[in-house]
């Protein structure tokens, strides 16, 4: 459970859960657009065998990863564990815990043109991290936690980061109204909104279906898979940037 020194950096590794080998295929020209994917849950440890944790299995991450190598940019993709292999041309750094995640983004986020960040990161942490595993000894049993780094909501601020910021919200109601607040307080240039309370898409699902939340307007994307999905976030959040650029 607990990560063992500071995270690896792991370049180019392959590839990817369930996807035709052909259809990631990373395109022939890279058209240079330097991108941070972050995805999967992060895991808190509580003692040698315990760990807090959020629901993701990864997948909406890795196929946006995925998607945008095909479409010919570069990619770091920042993750907490999950059972996927790692797309095929992906420049891959596994993490555990949100703090390690707020380490390496901080330390990464500033070469990129776009961040996008579709981790589940935890909110909260034990405030301490028992040596021992805890004994049972009661009924109850009360943790202390306290707040995690906001990642996402670091990067202007505190990491500087002035590309193409895309943050995801997982809500179980008031979607639309709840995305736009994170919009704001997360000084995002789109936040792509999902409905985890319904079935059958959002967390483990293999498909998704998102509101497009930008200062201005809010598009709906219909029901997809998530391959075809985060090729239609790839060509949506390029086209965002190619428009910051001119503007
Ligand atoms: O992984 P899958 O099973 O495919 O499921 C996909 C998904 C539902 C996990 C994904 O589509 C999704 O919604 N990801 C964001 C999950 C989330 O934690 O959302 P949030 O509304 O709690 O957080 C808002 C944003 O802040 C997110 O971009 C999140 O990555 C970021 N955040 C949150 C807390 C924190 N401490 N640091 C962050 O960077």
């Amino acid at each position: 459970m607990h990560s063992q020194g500071p995270p690896r950096f792991i370049p180019r590794r392959a590839f990817c859960w369930g996807i035709p080998a052909c259809h990631f295929q990373p395109a022939a020209q890279t058209r240079g657009v330097k991108v941070l994917v972050t995805a999967g849950p992060t895991r808190e440890p509580i003692d040698p065998v315990r760990f807090l944790t959020n629901r993701s299995s990864g997948k909406m991450g890795y196929t946006l990863a995925g998607a945008f190598v095909h479409e010919g940019h570069s990619v770091m993709l920042v993750s907490g564990p999950t059972d996927l292999d790692v797309p095929e041309n992906v420049d891959y750094i596994p993490v555990e815990t949100a703090a390690e995640m707020h380490d390496v983004v901080s330390r990464y986020i500033g070469k990129m043109d776009i961040a996008v960040f579709a981790a589940a990161v935890a909110d909260y942490t034990p405030a301490t991290i028992e040596p021992q595993k805890i004994k049972k000894s009661g009924d109850t049993l009360t943790l202390h936690l306290v707040r995690t780094a906001d990642i996402l909501g670091s990067a202007r601020e505190k990491f500087g980061f002035t590309g193409t910021l895309v943050g995801f919200a997982a809500e179980t109601e008031n979607l639309e109204a709840n995305a736009r607040e994170k919009l704001v307080r997360k000084h995002c240039d789109l936040v792509i909104a999902n409905d985890v309370s319904q079935p059958g898409i959002g967390f483990d699902s293999d498909h998704n279906q998102v509101l497009l939340v930008y200062p201005d307007r809010t598009e709906s994307l219909p029901l997809a898979s998530k391959h075809e999905l985060s090729l239609q976030l790839v060509d949506a959040i390029v086209a965002l940037k190619k428009l910051m650029v001119e503007s």
